[in-house]
């Protein structure tokens, strides 16, 4: 682990209380100088580090791994965490290093340089004030049962929050707090031959950003968990809830095939049923009445032109309001 995490799991430990440059030496082992070169570093880098004489302040939780595993109450998902200062992606890191990653392994960093989003788009991830997360899962499942992973992704997310405030969830993997995005989830999965290698859940969450860290053109319909609730939501409490109703769903999705659990939350947590919306691909747009989230996951919409009721199993299109995102 380099010294920047160590000295970020210390402030952690003692969040929101300050440390000392004493207690950082003790537990670190290395010279004042080194230790003030690191917090010269991350308070560069943008970590919300606050240095006062010998008081050294987290003034936003950051993402801790002892401080998640303190709460921990799973067997297999979060098994192995890894916090990264920078990636580019953590679904591409985890991508390329499948291999060497387990299952239940993630992977954390707490910046995105080029973070991915669904439909190829981009997915900002300030420094220290959102989760970007990926899950490494290598089960046997047939490939049709992939995309319930996002469903029950987006269930366990909405359980977790249910502490702080009432989730909403726009299928397929956009979590919202009053009708605007606070997380997004993005799928992705390595084949080898016929044989799945690997899945990659990626999740976003906007927890700690500010109104000013929300791109202008997103501010209509973007929103982090701190600006609805005002409060700091620390992280590592909500991943290790998160991870706890994930394994929950997850195990007995595996084991009896159970989908109804996570599928009942996305019915009754969802912002589209039982009304209108557009629905928008490469050819054009549609009106169409949202009915139901199938047991297979797929949306049963019925098209106001023709009074046709389909299935849409594929997520390749977009869903929009008369008057924009809900
Ligand atoms: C979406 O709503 O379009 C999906 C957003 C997914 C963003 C997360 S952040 C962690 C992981 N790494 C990525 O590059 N993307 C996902």
């Amino acid at each position: 682990m380099s010294l920047n995490q160590i000295v970020i799991d210390q402030l952690m430990s003692a969040y929101p209380a300050f440390v000392t440059y004493e207690h950082l030496i003790e537990k670190t082992d290395v010279s004042k100088n080194r230790i003030q070169h690191a917090l010269k570093e991350l308070c560069i880098q943008n970590y919300p580090i606050e240095i006062k004489n010998n008081q050294i302040t987290v003034t936003s939780p950051l993402i801790s791994t002892p401080a998640i595993a303190e709460h921990l109450d799973t067997r297999i998902i979060g098994n192995k965490m890894h916090v990264l200062p920078s990636l580019a992606s953590t679904n591409t890191y985890a991508k390329n290093n499948l291999d060497s990653l387990s299952n239940g392994e993630v992977i954390f960093a707490h910046e995105q340089t080029s973070g991915k989003g669904r439909l190829g788009r981009t997915w900002s991830s300030p420094v220290g004030k959102s989760i970007s997360m990926s899950l490494v899962l290598k089960p046997t499942m047939r490939f049709s049962d992939i995309a319930l992973l996002t469903h029950l992704t987006a269930a366990a997310l909405v359980d977790a929050l249910e502490d702080w405030v009432d989730a909403t969830i726009k299928w397929p993997n956009d979590v919202l707090i009053n009708n605007k995005k606070i997380a997004g989830i993005l799928i992705e999965t390595e084949f080898s031959g016929g044989d799945l290698r690997g899945v990659i859940i990626g999740i976003g969450i906007n927890t700690n950003l500010d109104q000013r860290d929300i791109p202008k053109d997103l501010q209509d319909k973007a929103t982090s968990i701190k600006e609805q609730t005002l409060t700091n939501i620390d992280p590592n409490t909500l991943l290790s809830r998160f991870f706890t109703c994930f394994e929950h769903y997850y195990a007995d999705f595996l084991s009896n095939q159970l989908t109804r659990p996570f599928l009942t939350v996305c019915r009754n947590r969802s912002v589209l049923l039982g009304k209108d919306f557009w629905i928008i691909d490469s050819i054009g747009k549609r009106k169409a009445l949202i009915q139901d989230i199938d047991p297979a996951g797929g949306l049963v919409v019925t098209y106001r032109d023709t009074n046709q009721t389909v299935t849409l199993t594929s997520t390749d299109f977009s869903i929009r309001a008369d008057n924009g995102y809900i």
